[in-house]
């Protein structure tokens, strides 16, 4: 009696187990109207009939085309390639410390995995161009240069594995587990920016960049990554903490230039959204950041553009979870031993209304299409930013750019607010897809949101391997 209940429970354990991890590795074909770029270009008219049949059929047939169907090509014919761009929302990843419990430490190990399941199964699946980190990679500023650097080799290697030929230089660097040498950046920071050297384009180009590094690997995406409040601070963001991000992830601010010389020009720009509003510790960084804004605003430029920020620009109340707020540094709320912090800028859920007026206006100054991606708010949300044109007899042109849910106006960008990839917000990931529409001539671009579940369904498939392993091996075994 007690071996058929044991037998029974493990075939009911094994069936789960079997059901459980079936989800976690397919679950895109389940949501095809989500999980899928807005063009695939799937040579489905050269199926037999019985593959044609096959994959009418939901979940089975995406399946099959997803792993057994080659795409041919990139963008129709004669038009250029779509930018499939794949946005993670503030994966904010914890560390241990010496006091934190081991359910807490383990929860954090499988919390790497759980989100770099997501990343391993979504990237053979979709080939994305381009994958942005929308800020907020670490849970805090406040943590050391070992602990900063522990922390981006799992990033590099647990949750957004690449090639070593890419990562190699930085993974040396975090082995070294030297400190950051701040002085020597100090140094270099104030001397161009005495010299007026930020004023000008060179710092901040580039063009056609299909990888960082000189391996050349250029069927691998591109990494981009977006400065995040608890990756460097607010107003408390220090010379270590730019030193440090500088670094092992880049530049803060700075633009590609894709396609220049044909008639599809496109271009990437990074913003590094904690330094325009202040005030700042070190307000030099404010200055620079609005300088790299005034360049910007001064470059000519006729194509579209995506501009990648942590901060949403300022909406009224209502249009999304996270109203307009702003807080400062004051006797209350500053820890002991932080009272040179007060005034400062302690956080804020949009930057302000003439910081993001003056953004909009330098970014997107030209009539072309373009999309603004954001982090921050963690649960998401999408809006457009009408422009309306003052009627005054002045030259220059004049307006305002006004938040809404829908399009009001000829002129207007999409903002999209990526929802986290965290597991309380089910592992979302953000798809954008950019397609050069021949008959119009302009890009445009599209936005969808591909959900896993919470992490728990994960862990359980993981349990359930184990369970199933242990259970069968009894049960063979008596
Ligand atoms: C796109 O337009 C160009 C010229 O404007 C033309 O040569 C090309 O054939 C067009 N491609 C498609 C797919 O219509
Ligand atoms: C970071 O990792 C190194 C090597 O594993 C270790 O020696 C160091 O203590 C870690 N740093 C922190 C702050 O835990
Ligand atoms: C990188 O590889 C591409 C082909 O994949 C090639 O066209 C290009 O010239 C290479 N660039 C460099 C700098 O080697
Ligand atoms: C972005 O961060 C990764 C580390 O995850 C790094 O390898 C890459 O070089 C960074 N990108 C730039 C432009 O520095
Ligand atoms: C980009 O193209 C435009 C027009 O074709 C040209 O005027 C400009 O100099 C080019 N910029 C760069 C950096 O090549």
């Amino acid at each position: 009696m007690a071996y058929r209940s044991l037998s029974l429970l493990t075939w009911v354990i094994t069936l789960i187990t079997i059901l459980l991890n079936l989800y976690i590795y397919t679950y895109p074909s389940l949501d095809c109207d989500h999980c899928k770029w807005k063009y695939t270009y799937k040579d489905v008219d050269s199926l037999s009939s019985i593959e044609s049949k096959l994959i009418n059929i939901p979940y089975i047939g995406d399946l099959y085309e997803t792993y057994f169907i080659k795409e041919t090509h990139r963008g129709g014919h004669g038009t250029p390639s779509d930018i499939r761009l794949l946005a993670i929302g503030d994966p904010q990843i914890n560390g241990n410390w010496p006091s934190t419990p081991y359910i807490k430490r383990l929860d954090n190990f499988g919390n790497d995995y759980y989100l770099g399941h997501i990343y391993r199964l979504m990237k053979p699946r979709l080939d994305p161009t381009i994958v942005v980190g929308m800020g907020d990679l670490f849970s805090s500023q406040w943590i050391g240069d070992s602990e900063f650097y522990n922390r981006t080799k799992r990033y590099m290697t647990r949750l957004f594995p690449r090639p070593l030929q890419q990562t190699y230089a930085e993974l040396e660097f975090i082995a070294d587990h030297k400190d950051i040498d701040w002085k020597t950046h100090y140094d270099w920071f104030r001397n161009n920016l005495e010299d007026g050297f930020f004023q000008k384009p060179d710092y901040y180009h580039y063009s056609d960049i299909k990888d960082w590094t000189s391996a050349n690997l250029t069927n691998e995406p591109l990494f981009i990554n977006i400065t995040g409040n608890h990756d460097i601070g607010y107003g408390d963001t220090t010379y270590q903490h730019m030193a440090r991000w500088r670094k092992l992830f880049g530049k803060d601010n700075y633009w590609i230039e894709y396609d220049n010389d044909t008639k599809h020009p496109w271009r990437i720009v990074v913003l590094n959204g904690l330094a325009v509003d202040g005030p700042l510790l070190q307000p030099e960084f404010q200055k620079y950041t609005w300088q790299f804004i005034e360049v910007l605003k001064n470059r000519e430029y006729h194509g579209s553009t995506i501009l990648l920020t942590h901060i949403p620009m300022y909406k009224r109340e209502g249009l999304c979870v996270d109203g307009p707020r702003v807080d400062y540094y004051n006797k209350d709320n500053c820890h002991e031993g932080g009272e040179y912090r007060i005034g400062l800028l302690k956080s804020e859920n949009h930057l302000q209304y003439e910081t993001s007026q003056a953004i909009l206006n330098a970014v997107f100054k030209d009539s072309k299409s373009g999309i603004i991606l954001t982090g921050h708010d963690h649960e998401g949300c999408e809006n457009y930013y009408n422009f309306h044109e003052r009627n005054n007899n002045e030259d220059e042109p004049s307006g305002e750019w006004i938040a809404s849910k829908d399009v009001e106006t000829g002129k207007y960008i999409k903002e999209v607010t990526v929802r986290s990839i965290m597991g309380d917000y089910d592992g979302s990931l953000g798809l954008m897809t950019g397609h050069f529409n021949n008959d119009s001539e302009s890009w445009e671009f599209d936005y969808t949101l591909c959900p896993f579940i919470v992490q728990h369904v994960w862990w359980a498939a993981q349990i359930g391997i184990l369970s199933t392993i242990l259970l069968q091996s009894i049960n063979w075994l008596i």
